[in-house]
C-alpha cells in the first residue's frame, strides 16, 4: 500500500482524529496509574497538581507534537528531519524504541485485564484477590494474554488509519465514555463511599507542598496524554490543513482528564465503602486488580455486572492507546523503508510481543520498565519537545498551529507558544533532573538485589 508514489494514509473527518486522539490518550493511564498515584499523592492534592499540569505542560507540548507532526506529513523520524533538521531523525527513532518499550509492558497489563474482564463474565471474582492476581500476573497465563492483547492491536493497525483505527475509535470511545460515566453514577449509591469522595475531593496543604507529587502529577500528565514519543505526532500526521490544531488539542485533554477524574470518582468510593483502602498503596498495581475485584466480589451479584463493565472499559481503553503506541513504530518502518504496513506492524508487533515476555514473566521487570520509559524518557522526550517547538521551529509552530485555527484559537497561538518556550522547559528540566536521579536508583537497587 504505502510504497512510494501511493497517497499516504489519512483521517476521514475530524471528529475520527479527536476522537482516535482521545482514545490514545485514553487508556490504563488514566485508570490503574491514575488512582495509584492520586492514591499515593494524597488524592486530591495530586489531583489538582495534575490539573494544573495537563494545563500548562500538557496542551502546549501537545500542541508542539500536533504541529510538527501535520507539519511534516510523516512517523516521527521523518518529520522531525523535514521539520526541525537531518539530526534530529535520531529522536525519532528514539521515540520509536520509547513506543516499543511502552507496548511492551503496557500489553501485559492489558492481558490481566482481558484475563479479569473473561472471568467476571464466566465465574465471577475471585474470593481472594490478592491470591488470585498474584497466580496470574506473571507466568504462562500472563504471557497468554498478553500475546492475545498484542494480536488485537496489530489487527487493528493492520486495518490502517481510516479503516483500522479511526473506526475502532468511533465505536469503541463512545461505549467507554456511556459505561465510565455510569459507573461513577452507581458509585454514588454506595454506602459508606463518603469517605472515599472526601480524601479524593479535599485537597490538603501538606501534599500539595510536597515536590514529589508534584513531579508525579507532571509524569502522570505525560503518560496519560500520550506525550513525549511521537504518539500524538505521528497521528496529526494524518491530517490535512483545515484541520484546528489548539481546538483539537484542547478538547483531547479535557476528555483525558475528565475520564481520569470520573475513574477517580468510581474507583475511591467503591475501595473506602469496602474499607480496602490499604490494599491501594502496597503495589501499583494494588488499587486496580487486588481491591477492586475484591470489592466487586464482595457485593455480590451487583459487584460481577458493575466490575465486568469496569474490566471492558479497561480493555477498550488500553486497546485504544496500544494502536497509537503501535502506530508510531509501525508508520516510522512505512515512511523510512517503504515497506507495506502488513510488513511494518507484523514486525512491530513482534518485536513488542517478544519483549513483553520479560515483564509477562517478571512484574518486578515490569515496574522497572515502566519507571524507565514512564518516569524518565517520556519526560526527556517532553521536554526536547517543549524546546523543538518553543525554540528551534517557533515560526513554523506558529504558523502549523494557526493553519485551519478559528480566530478565536489563532489568537491563543502566540499565548500558547509563549508558555511553551518560557514556562515548559524549566519546569520540565527539574521534573527530569528528580526523575533521572529517581530511576537510577530504581534501575540500580533492581540489578543489585
Ligand atoms: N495515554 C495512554 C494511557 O493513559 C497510554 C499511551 C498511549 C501512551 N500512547 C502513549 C503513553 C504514548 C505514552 C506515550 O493509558
Amino acid at each position: 500500500m504505502a510504497t512510494t508514489g501511493a497517497p499516504r494514509d489519512a483521517f476521514g473527518t475530524r471528529a475520527g482524529f479527536i476522537l482516535a486522539a482521545a482514545g490514545s490518550a485514553v487508556g490504563l493511564g488514566n485508570m490503574w496509574r491514575f488512582s495509584y498515584q492520586a492514591s499515593e499523592g494524597g488524592g486530591a492534592a495530586f489531583v489538582l497538581l495534575y490539573i494544573g499540569m495537563t494545563l500548562v505542560l500538557g496542551i502546549p507540548i501537545m500542541l508542539a507534537e500536533f504541529g510538527i507532526g501535520r507539519r511534516g506529513q510523516s512517523a516521527p523520524v521523518g518529520a522531525l528531519r523535514k521539520v526541525v533538521g537531518a539530526g534530529w531523525a535520531k529522536l525519532g527513532w528514539l521515540f520509536a524504541g520509547c513506543g516499543l518499550l511502552i507496548l511492551s509492558y503496557y500489553s501485559v497489563i492489558a492481558g490481566w485485564t482481558i484475563r479479569y474482564a473473561i472471568e467476571s463474565i464466566a465465574v465471577g471474582f475471585p474470593a481472594d484477590a490478592g491470591a488470585h492476581f498474584g497466580s496470574i500476573a506473571a507466568g504462562g497465563s500472563a504471557v497468554a494474554y498478553h500475546l492475545l492483547f498484542m494480536a488485537l492491536t496489530l489487527l487493528v493497525v493492520l486495518g490502517g488509519v481510516h479503516g483500522g483505527i479511526e473506526r475502532a475509535s468511533l465505536i469503541l470511545m463512545p461505549v467507554l465514555f456511556v459505561i465510565v460515566i455510569g459507573l461513577a453514577l452507581w458509585a454514588t449509591t454506595l454506602d459508606g463511599g463518603g469517605a472515599g469522595y472526601a480524601v479524593y475531593l479535599k485537597p490538603d496543604i501538606e501534599h500539595l507542598m510536597d515536590h514529589k507529587v508534584w513531579r508525579a502529577a507532571a509524569a502522570q500528565a505525560f503518560f496519560s496524554l500520550s506525550l513525549g514519543m511521537g504518539a500524538m505526532m505521528t497521528f496529526a500526521s494524518y491530517l490535512d490543513r483545515r484541520a484546528n490544531l489548539p481546538a483539537s488539542g484542547t478538547i483531547v485533554a479535557y476528555t483525558d482528564f475528565g475520564v481520569a477524574f470520573m475513574a477517580g470518582l468510581v474507583v475511591f468510593p467503591v475501595i473506602f465503602s469496602l474499607g480496602l483502602q490499604g490494599a491501594v498503596g502496597e503495589s501499583t498495581v494494588g488499587a486496580l486488580f487486588i481491591a477492586l475485584p475484591g470489592a466487586f466480589d464482595a457485593m455480590g451479584t451487583v459487584g460481577r455486572v458493575v466490575g465486568t463493565a469496569f474490566f471492558v472499559v479497561l480493555v477498550v481503553g488500553a486497546l485504544t492507546s496500544s494502536i497509537s503506541m503501535l502506530e508510531v513504530v509501525t508508520a516510522s518502518f512505512i515512511d523510512e523503508f517503504k515497506v507495506s504496513r502488513r510488513k511494518a506492524a507484523f514486525v512491530a508487533a513482534g518485536v513488542a510481543a517478544a519483549l513483553g515476555l520479560l515483564p509477562a514473566l517478571d512484574t518486578n521487570a515490569l515496574g522497572l520498565m515502566d519507571k524507565i520509559a514512564g518516569e524518565f524518557l517520556l519526560v526527556l522526550g517532553a521536554l526536547l519537545l517543549a524546546i523543538i517547538g518553543g525554540w528551534i521551529v517557533r515560526r513554523q509552530m506558529q504558523e502549523e498551529l494557526t493553519q485551519g485555527a478559528s480566530p478565536w484559537w489563532a489568537l491563543q497561538v502566540p499565548r500558547i507558544l509563549a508558555v511553551l518556550r518560557y514556562v515548559v522547559p524549566p519546569i520540565v528540566a527539574v521534573v527530569l533532573f528528580f526523575s533521572a536521579r529517581e530511576t537510577l536508583q530504581v534501575v540500580v537497587s533492581f540489578f543489585s538485589g
